[in-house]
């Protein structure tokens, strides 16, 4: 089963402060990357792993969800998007965006999404009942369980990633109870690559918006993981910027226009 991880898109429609985040290309950036997963990659699944909008209390946010929405309708597989804390709360984000199951089990794997609230530092909280859930989630299925969230869940000391949850070693423990294969989350940009512990391995995948673009494919089956990282920027060695552009000429339609 292979499925394919879009993280940190940050999509802005309004002009944003300069960094290294690029709010106002990464809609054109989730374009393209459906169009490879269409086209090339062809996964059984996509997640989208939180952050969608730049900004989910702004007077645009719905507006710029229904953008992004008209690209996630192009995906030919089936999609589980979960909101971010630059999201507008799920009540909201999920006006527009479709909402998945708090369970899917497709082609063999069971993904298990969780919505959990933000603490200070960037960091997350499980609650009780969803701790409860996790555990509940033991001998559910013979495939491997996939557990998704926004922010990155992995144990103490294995990264210096700065965010994590704020009882991660409960949440590791019900991981471990439930059998889960896979833990996957995004809201650290750089990414952490994939990690091994008692059992249960973690992930989160570097920020679409950021260079080199990136986002993930995983294949799993049985016990075995491996992750394929890609990237919509040129390679880094041809030390080239793709700017090229369609003239009128590129398009039939435009022939016969004289060029101007
Ligand atoms: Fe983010
Ligand atoms: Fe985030």
């Amino acid at each position: 089963m292979r499925f394919a991880i879009l993280a940190d898109i940050h999509y802005s429609s309004r002009a944003t402060p300069a960094g290294s985040r690029r709010c106002d290309l990464s809609d054109l950036l989730l374009l393209r990357a459906v169009h490879r997963l269409n086209r090339f990659l062809r996964p059984d699944a996509v997640v989208l792993l939180g952050d969608l909008i730049n900004d989910g209390s702004g007077p645009w946010a719905d507006q710029e969800l229904r953008r992004l929405r008209r690209m996630i309708d192009l995906l030919d597989a089936p999609v589980i998007a979960l909101p971010g804390n630059h999201d507008p709360r799920p009540e909201r984000f999920y006006g527009t965006t479709p909402q998945p199951p708090p369970t899917l089990d497709c082609g063999g794997v069971r993904f298990a999404s969780f919505l959990d609230e933000e603490r200070p530092g960037y960091n997350a909280e499980r609650s009780a009942a969803d701790l409860a859930r996790l555990r509940g989630e033991a001998n559910r299925t013979p495939g491997p369980l996939v557990c998704l969230q926004h922010v990155p869940l992995f144990p103490p000391g294995l990264h210096s990633c700065p965010c994590n949850y704020t009882n991660a070693s409960d949440v590791i423990g019900a991981c471990q109870t439930a059998g889960v294969s896979l833990v996957v989350s995004g809201h650290y940009h750089r990414g952490i690559p994939l990690l091994a512990h008692d059992g249960v391995r973690y992930l989160a995948a570097p920020a679409l918006c950021e260079a080199p673009f990136r986002f993930l494919i995983v294949d799993i089956q049985g016990d075995t993981v491996q992750v394929e990282e890609h990237a919509l920027a040129m390679p880094a060695e041809f030390g080239l910027v793709d700017t090229h552009v369609h003239t009128p000429l590129a398009y039939p339609k435009f022939r016969s226009c004289p060029l101007v």
